[in-house]
């Protein structure tokens, strides 16, 4: 039997990375360790936290004397490794956090891991999931390969990096069974309305301005979540140990034609006149650093697995509309309290 420690699992992709290894593998003890952030909530796992092969455990990836009587008391044959603090906004004004969770809770997780499985590495894996940021920032043309090097740019992508190098010391250094994948933007349901596009369904319900960076030109290529997590599934399965598989859904937007198709949606669904969303959008300052654009080339899992992604962008995006607007108190309760001030402070300033 698998035992598997899921970190991050009450996230945005690590809630739908939970659910799909509890339902699909019944078989596989999961537990899921998370310390409840802002961006951690027990509500995007509610439908699965009856299920007997599933555990929550709250606490701190960074904690290694906690992580070692983790280990001690499951006896995990595999990590999956979601936990981080994962907005590049919030990277800006408080870097240090950022080390602290990406890179000292990674070293900290893999530390736990080697000394847990010293001795008897079989059968055993590390897998960490990453980023498309780490390669930095591309011009009109191009794309991110596995062998493309490392530039990250901001706060977020840098400590990202930084973790994926540690993932790969622990491989060369102490053999430590590793995979690792970077994936561009995801967006479905759950995502934290402080990402632009739940941002914007947020505030196209509630009337409010979309704030668009700079002039909306900056290029991200989107994935529905529960095609990035399938995918993790087939690399965690079928995916060579020491390797890294990019993740990407080859659909490209500028950030403003992606929010006019979102403001079309939106009208249409809300029974409102076409083209009223459309009237909140804001141009306001640029995001400090900004990347320019991001794109994946994934032919390396496509050829070698056989993944591809399962949803055009535009049904993808009717679908998380569709869930947003079904679960209007999710967002109600994320949007209150500690958010409010965040978002006072992040656009207040622009
Ligand atoms: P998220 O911010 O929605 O969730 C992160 C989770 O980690 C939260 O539940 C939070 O409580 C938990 N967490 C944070 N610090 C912790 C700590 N010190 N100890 C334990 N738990 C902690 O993030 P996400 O968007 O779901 O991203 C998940 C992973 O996927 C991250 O590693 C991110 O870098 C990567 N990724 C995200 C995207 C994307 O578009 N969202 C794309 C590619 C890769
Ligand atoms: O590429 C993968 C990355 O995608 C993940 O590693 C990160 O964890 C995830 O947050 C995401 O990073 P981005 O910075 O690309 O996502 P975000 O939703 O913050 O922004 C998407 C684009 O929209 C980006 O060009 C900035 C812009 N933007 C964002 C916000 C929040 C705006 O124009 N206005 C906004 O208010």
């Amino acid at each position: 039997m698998k035992k598997i420690l899921i970190t991050g699992g009450a996230g945005f992709i690590g809630s739908h990375l939970t659910r799909l290894f509890v339902t699909k593998y019944p078989e596989y003890q999961i537990v899921n360790l998370d310390k409840l952030t802002y961006a951690g909530n027990l509500e995007n796992l509610k439908d699965i936290e009856g299920c007997s092969n599933y555990t929550f455990v709250k606490g701190d990836i960074a904690d290694l004397a906690f992580l070692h009587s983790l280990f001690n008391q499951y006896d995990f044959t595999a990590v999956l490794h979601c936990a981080a603090e994962s907005h590049v906004d919030r990277s800006i004004t408080d870097p240090l956090a950022f080390v602290t969770t990406n890179v000292v809770g990674t070293v900290s997780l893999l530390q736990a891991a080697k000394e847990h499985w010293k001795g008897n590495m079989e059968g055993k894996l590390f897998y960490h999931i990453s980023t498309d940021e780490v390669y930095g920032s591309l011009g009109a043309e191009g794309f991110f390969y596995e062998t493309t090097s490392y530039d990250p740019r901001s706060p977020y992508s840098a400590s990202k990096a930084s973790s994926d190098h540690f993932v790969r010391a622990f491989y060369h250094t102490y053999h430590l069974p590793v995979k690792i994948s970077n994936c561009s933007n995801n967006y479905g349901p759950f995502h934290f309305p402080e990402k632009l596009i739940p941002l914007c369904i947020h505030n196209i319900i509630n009337h409010k301005p979309l704030p668009i960076y700079g002039k909306g030109e900056n290029v991200r290529d989107w994935l529905y979540v529960e095609d990035h997590v399938r995918a993790i599934d087939t690399i965690f399965h079928h995916g060579r140990v020491g390797e890294t598989y990019n993740i990407g859904g080859h659909n490209e937007w500028t950030n403003i034609d992606l929010i006019r198709e979102l403001c079309k949606q939106m009208d249409a669904k809300l029974g409102r006149p076409a083209g009223s969303a459309e009237q909140l959008i804001t141009f306001v300052k640029d995001r400090a650093g900004h990347d320019l654009r991001y794109a994946i080339d994934a032919s390396k899992l496509q050829h070698e697995l056989n993944w591809t992604p399962s949803l055009q962008f535009e049904e993808g995006l009717s679908k998380t509309i569709d869930w947003y607007l079904a679960n209007t108190d999710w967002l109600k309760n994320v949007t209150s309290g500690n958010y409010q001030k965040y978002y006072e402070d992040q656009y207040n300033k622009r």
